[in-house]
Formats: C-alpha cells, sequence, structure tokens
C-alpha cells in the first residue's frame, strides 16, 4: 500500500515485563496528511511522549506498524536497518530546552544536520539563513548560542523600556 505523511495502525507499546510492566501504548491508529499540523492532547501519562518517540525511531514499539511516506518502518519490528539514517534524513525534533551546540554559531547549529547528511557546506549554511530569515532571526545569523542566552536575560531585565526607547537590539532582544 502507498500513502504519503504518516499512517500507524495498531501501535503498542509495553515497557518492563511481568508485574510492573506498563502498556503505554495500547492500539494507536493514526493518519496525518502531508502538510497536516496535528496537537497530541491528553493526560499526563497518557502515551504523548512514547507515540512521538516510537515515530521518531528513539525507541521500538512492542507491535503494530508505522509508515513514513511509502515506506514501511516499522511492522512487528523495524523495516529500515539504518534508524540514524532515517532520523537524520527525515524526522526533525523540536525540543522544549534549545540544544545548541555551543561552540558553533546559529547558522552552523542551523546548518550542522544537513553537513552531516552530505550537503556541501555552502549550500548547507545557505539554506539555514534562508531559515533564519523565514523565522525573522537572520539578524542573530552569526551568534553564538551563549550570547542568544544572554540576550534573553537581558530581555526579562529591561523589559519593554528600551525596547519602546529604540535601543536597536530591541528586534534581537523580542526574538530571544
Ligand atoms: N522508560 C519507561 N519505563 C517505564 N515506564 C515508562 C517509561 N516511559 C514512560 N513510561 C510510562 O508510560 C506511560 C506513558 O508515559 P509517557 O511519558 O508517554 O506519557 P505522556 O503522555 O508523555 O505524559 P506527560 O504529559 O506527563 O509528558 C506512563 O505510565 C509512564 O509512567
Ligand atoms: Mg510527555
Amino acid at each position: 500500500m502507498h500513502t504519503k505523511g504518516i499512517l500507524i495502525n495498531g501501535l503498542k507499546k509495553r515497557y518492563g515485563k511481568g508485574e510492573t510492566a506498563v502498556d503505554a501504548l495500547r492500539g494507536v491508529d493514526m493518519r496525518v496528511a502531508p502538510g497536516e499540523v496535528v496537537g497530541l492532547i491528553g493526560p499526563s501519562g497518557s502515551g504523548k511522549s512514547t507515540l512521538l518517540k516510537c515515530l521518531g525511531a528513539v525507541i521500538e514499539p512492542t507491535a503494530g506498524r508505522m509508515m513514513l511516506g511509502e515506506d514501511i518502518i516499522y511492522d512487528d519490528g523495524w523495516k529500515i536497518p539504518d534508524l540514524r539514517a532515517l532520523r537524520r534524513d527525515k524526522i526533525g525534533f523540536v525540543f522544549q530546552a534549545p540544544y545548541l551546540i555551543p561552540f558553533l554559531d546559529v547558522t552552523d547549529n542551523v546548518a550542522l544536520l544537513p553537513m552531516l547528511a552530505g550537503r556541501p557546506n555552502n549550500e548547507a549554511r545557505q539554506r539555514a539563513l534562508e531559515l533564519l530569515k523565514a523565522l525573522d532571526v537572520a539578524h542573530r545569523a552569526r551568534a553564538m548560542p551563549s550570547h542568544l542566552s544572554g540576550a534573553a536575560k537581558s530581555c526579562h531585565c529591561q523589559g519593554t523600556g528600551k525596547q519602546a526607547a529604540g535601543d536597536p537590539r530591541g528586534r534581537a532582544d523580542r526574538a530571544a
């Protein structure tokens, strides 16, 4: 069967064994169309993170089926030999905490994954700049992550007064 987007059928995940086993996913069916934005809502412990980790090939489900694009990635076992390549090429995570590499500037942090995937450095950096522009943070392209934190702190401390006064760093602080 060919599909686009994400298709999940009967996905199960059991943590542990025996009396202490936890059935975090008990047969999840889900379909996400290409370009569709989906929010997972549920009480704490209902299995949201477990589902995302299975779909992101971070942990192995116990049973069921997952398709990504036209590939069956899991069918009662992984069907993709190189899960690292799958994660690198097809899956993106945006974490609540920003895991930036401290000794690379903003552009290189964004360009790093395409570089690791074999894209030429110039092309990866060019694409990174386009993304930064699209997100309206291109003015911080050469900043180091520690300086972004500084901008955020500065924003908290000095607040709106500085922006009202037209401080040239106001825009950066708002973005931070
Ligand atoms: N590594 C693990 N080992 C054992 N049980 C786990 C593990 N990770 C999660 N669980 C259990 O699986 C169930 C689902 O947990 P999960 O983290 O997926 O829930 P969640 O919906 O993301 O919750 P929250 O909203 O609190 O983040 C919970 O009962 C949790 O205790
Ligand atoms: Mg969670």
